[in-house]
């Protein structure tokens, strides 16, 4: 019986491997047919038509007509790809024309920025980042590409990678988070769910990995701003989400609006070329941002429009987005000999590749047995599901879950904001689909009384707040959801305090007069501090911006149906002036430890002014932020007994295993998210004071015990230096096991030569 198992499971290893190796001879053969119709068509293609496939035209989605200019372009072949057509009679119309009358019938590629979802909305992705959960993010952009691309879209620009730091950034409601390895694992699934299995599936829309590189680092959190970037920060900070990316084969790359130490990311010939292209092997096509190109010139980087297109051309990219630099003046240059006609065929030839692998020149046409899709129960579950994994509980004496008697004051602007609920980017998701927090109360027939007490989140009017107190007075318990409209975050929508808007903080403070215990709920598209106002309350739950199902997932949270699975994926700052914050910062020469600090108040009058006993910390604010980068609690508690090793010394090429004993303390089961950091102690440059390797979901019966393990390996441990290398380096390590980055038990172990 043992050898016919065995016999079988051989079989059956063998002819799996076989179909991976057929899938790749498949794939290869797929690939050569390509190179075979690219070259063939570009020894047909006049200068222009070349050109024309580098342009991603813009339309306005709210167009009522189809503009004559806009056809005869495409008849003309001088359009590669559109953005925002989003009339299905218009894409098929503009297909049409590209497929049966442009001089070599090249199809067009439909864009959009289908972001958290497209009719169906997901979390922000700051919110899906807040899930630690890959197949959140590979769901939630598998069901945004099958409702898009019922449409004839077949590319997003998503998903955004930028590390992000600084709250006050309103674009990092869209970023991964401040870590390089949890937006990678993201990124990766990201791609795998744009894109599917294959990219010829009708239902499988090119993915983007933007904006390359370094937006997020913008200086003060100000949108476009300025970014300093080392060349070691650039590889082990923010290029690995990237690196991730295109190991998932992401077809296309963004170029960001910001300079990188002085040169604009678009005619960045060194991050284009010898990092892109060169080291990463990137063989899809680079779109620049928004007029990002023309943009060169407000920098003070080109001259005019022409040496745009001289720069950007030289720096390899391959379409330009909106702008017409290349339209208007890669001829010239290519006749005047400032770029070479070679260079504009690599472009063409990049631009034909994805849109042969997209299966275009098949298939130009949408699938229209894929209609219908969007709003499906099947996605609008996922988005639930997506929704209860991402949110973090902050803080909780105990009043969650709730009893499902109670009588509950629903209060505040966001209870029934079903347009703000869907956060940033939502172009196509309709608030009449949104499931708001007071239409999941009804529905789930709970014993509420509801009233906003401010009109919105920016409200400074107190007419209501009385009532508001009225109510909270006659309930058991408070349900206050506040936060920030989606407008407020987002692109160029940066803030310096990044306190709740208006008058909210204030109606918190009038209901906790009531001594009723509160539950905050925050929705919104960042950290909010609330410093002021969290000993005011009993409970704090963030939602992010949670999307169409958000209020369901909210209900059955309060309600104890679901856990709060999520963690947080940037440090909470206690306030504004402490960002830029993240956990895995230098240890400095004078690293901030409790012994030393002192506060503002705890100066004597008069003090002989003197630095030493201080050391890397805000008098007024500390040294640590509110809440931690990993953070976030569920409706039990674990205890973390032991970490143990295999190996207190490894080699290189070696792996260590990391053992660690976690208990269920509590009598509900429950979900911990056991994170794995790291600390390289000394390096031939300085290493951040931690760094995290990995991390587990594991479920926990009440009182169960778990050993969980982790399997490190030396090539983890490499990062590049200043001179470039990447490489691991003897010497000694921390790890920690723990719950999130300001704890865990720790355990060192040494890596030899
Ligand atoms: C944004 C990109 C976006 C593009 C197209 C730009 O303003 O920076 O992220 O994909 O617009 O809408």
């Amino acid at each position: 019986m043992k050898q016919y198992y065995i016999l079988v499971v051989l079989l059956c290893f063998l002819s799996c491997s076989k179909n991976e190796q057929n899938e790749k001879k498949a794939v290869s053969e797929n690939e050569e047919k390509y190179e075979h119709i690219i070259n063939k068509l570009l020894s047909k293609m006049t200068l222009e038509e070349k050109i024309g496939q580098t342009n991603l035209r813009g339309t306005s989605s709210r167009a009522k007509t189809l503009s004559e200019e806009l056809k005869q372009q495409v008849r003309a072949g001088k359009v590669g790809a559109l953005l925002n057509v989003m009339k299905i009679e218009f894409v098929d119309e503009l297909q049409k024309i590209a497929v049966e009358e442009s001089p070599n019938k090249i199809p067009l590629i439909f864009a959009r920025d289908v972001i958290h979802g497209f009719k169906t909305m997901f979390p922000i992705p700051l919110g899906i980042a807040a899930s630690w959960d890959e197949d959140i993010a590979r769901t939630s952009s598998r069901i945004a590409a099958i409702e898009s691309s019922s449409v004839g879209i077949r590319w997003t620009f998503a998903p955004m990678l930028d590390i992000a730091r600084d709250s006050r950034w309103g674009r990092i409601a869209e970023s991964p988070g401040e870590d390089p390895y949890l937006a990678s694992v993201l990124g990766k699934a990201y791609v795998e769910g744009f894109q599917g299995d294959s990219l010829n599936d009708p239902t499988s829309i090119a993915a983007c990995a933007k904006h390359y590189i370094g937006y997020g680092a913008a200086i003060g959190g100000r949108d476009y701003n300025t970014t300093i970037i080392s060349k070691p920060l650039m590889h082990n900070v923010y290029l690995p989400p990237f690196e991730s990316a295109l190991n998932a084969e992401v077809a296309t790359v963004m170029t960001a609006f910001n300079e990188i130490n002085g040169v604009p990311a678009t005619g960045n010939k060194f991050l284009l070329k010898d990092v892109l292209r060169g080291k990463l092997k990137f063989d899809g096509f680079v779109v620049s941002d928004w007029e990002s190109t023309i943009e060169m010139i407000a920098h003070g980087y080109a001259k005019n429009e022409k040496h745009v297109a001289e720069l950007a051309a030289n720096a390899g990219l391959d379409m330009e987005m909106t702008s017409k630099a290349y339209e208007n003046n890669l001829k010239a240059l290519i006749e005047e000999g400032k770029v070479s006609e070679d260079q504009l065929n690599e472009f063409v030839k990049n631009i034909l590749r994805i849109k042969l692998r997209l299966g275009l020149f098949e298939m130009p046409y949408r699938d229209t047995k894929n209609e219908a899709t969007f709003y499906k129960k099947s996605h609008l579950e996922k988005a639930k599901n997506a929704a209860v994994k991402s949110t973090v509980m902050l803080k909780n004496t105990g009043v969650l879950p709730l009893a499902k008697t109670s009588k509950v004051a629903l209060i505040g602007p966001m209870v029934d904001a079903p347009l703000d609920q869907m956060g940033t980017w939502t172009f196509d998701g309709e608030k009449e689909h949104t499931l708001t927090p007071l239409d999941a109360f009804k529905t789930a027939n709970i014993n509420y009384n509801f009233i906003p007490g401010l009109t919105h989140s920016r409200a400074t009017s107190k007419k209501e707040f009385k009532k508001a107190v009225a109510i909270a007075t006659a309930s058991d318990v408070i349900v206050c959801v506040v936060g920030e409209e989606a407008i407020l975050s987002g692109e160029a929508h940066s803030r310096a305090s990044i306190d709740l808007p208006g008058a909210q903080e204030d109606l918190i403070k009038e209901l906790a007069k009531t001594d009723k215990p509160i539950v905050l709920v925050i929705m919104a598209g960042r950290p909010i501090t609330i410093t002021n106002i969290i000993d005011d309350v009993d409970s704090v739950l963030m939602t992010w911006h949670p999307g169409t199902m958000g209020g369901e997932a909210l209900q059955e949270i309060l309600f104890g149906l679901s856990e709060p699975q999520g963690r947080l994926p940037v440090s909470w700052p206690k306030t504004a002036g402490q960002l830029p914050y993240y956990y895995n910062h230098k240890n400095t020469g004078r690293p901030a430890n409790k012994d030393d600090f002192v506060a503002i108040y705890d100066i004597p009058v008069g003090a002989w002014q003197s630095s030493l006993g201080n050391d890397s910390h805000y008098l007024d604010a500390g040294y640590t932020p509110h809440f931690p980068f990993g953070y976030g609690l569920g409706y039990t508690n674990f205890r973390y007994d032991k970490v143990e090793v295999s190996k207190d010394t490894i080699t290189f090429n070696e792996d260590i295993i990391i053992k660690a004993t976690i208990t269920n303390t509590g009598i509900r089961a429950g979900k911990e998210v056991v994170q794995l950091y790291v600390q390289d102690v000394v390096g031939s440059i300085t290493r951040p004071v931690r760094e995290l390797k990995g991390f587990q979901h594991i479920n926990f019966e009440p009182g169960e015990t778990k050993e969980v393990r982790f399997k490190l390996s030396s090539k983890s441990l490499e990062f590049t230096n200043h001179k470039s290398v990447k490489a691991a380096e003897e010497g000694d390590f921390n790890i920690w096991v723990g719950p999130h980055s300001a704890s865990g038990l720790k355990h060192s172990f040494y890596l030899k030569n």
